[in-house]
């Protein structure tokens, strides 16, 4: 069986890191699948449109090019907030599918993160891993990256933020964040990034 690596759980739980080092690890190549649904939002409000029309956001992603990933856009609090409301949509996650499974089936392997890549992207892959982290040392995770970034954000607006994505993300009818029956779960709150990267390892050897 192919060596796919998914990595799920929710935002700034520690996943994206995670995953590049087991993609480093293990030189395989990586997906972040938040990006996608990121950029599908960015190109929707540039615009003009209406994140919750399906049609727009399914239109959207039908027209994605991946350089769009590259954009630093993509990773701003509101291109975040913008790609869980297009994420909502059937037709948006649809018209993300196969490119994500053709990334998965990637002679060799590959590994993804995002919500759904253990439950619907690749439900085969031999390595599932479920990140996640108080909504507080998220929140606190998440707001040093952005105010790194020069966005002018207080903690208390990103917890706000990450409870209602949560809420959203794993509420949500077609394919909502969750453990995969057979992810393993890593609980990454009192974790630094090198033990938690350690723990992670030592799950994916478990189960290869
Ligand atoms: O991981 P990231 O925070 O960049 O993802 C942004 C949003 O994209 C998530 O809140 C979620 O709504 C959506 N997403 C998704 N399925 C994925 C990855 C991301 O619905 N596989």
């Amino acid at each position: 069986m192919a060596f796919i690596i998914a990595v799920d759980g929710p935002a700034a739980s520690g996943k994206g890191t995670i995953a590049s080092r087991l993609a480093a690890h293990y030189g395989l190549p990586m997906l972040d699948t938040g990006l996608l649904y990121r950029a599908v939002g960015v190109r929707l409000l540039a615009i003009g449109g209406d994140l919750d029309d399906a049609a727009a956001a399914e239109a959207s992603a039908r027209g994605l090019d991946l350089s769009e990933l590259e954009k630093p856009e993509v990773r701003t609090r509101a291109a975040g907030e913008a790609a869980s409301r297009v994420a909502v949509h059937p037709g948006v996650r649809s018209a993300l599918f196969d490119l994500q499974r053709s990334f998965a089936g990637q002679d060799g392997g590959a590994v993804l993160d995002g919500r759904d890549i253990g439950t619907v992207i690749a439900p085969e892959a031999p390595a599932k891993l479920y990140v996640t982290a108080s909504p507080e040392v998220r929140a606190d995770r998440r707001w040093k990256q952005l105010t790194g970034q020069g966005e002018a954000v207080s903690f208390e607006e990103i917890l706000a933020d990450i409870r209602k994505r949560d809420e959203r993300d794993g509420g949500r009818k077609d394919a909502p964040m969750a453990q995969a029956v057979d992810a393993i779960l890593l609980d990454t709150s009192e974790m630094t990034i090198s033990q938690a990267f350690d723990a992670a390892l030592r799950i994916v050897e478990t189960a290869r």
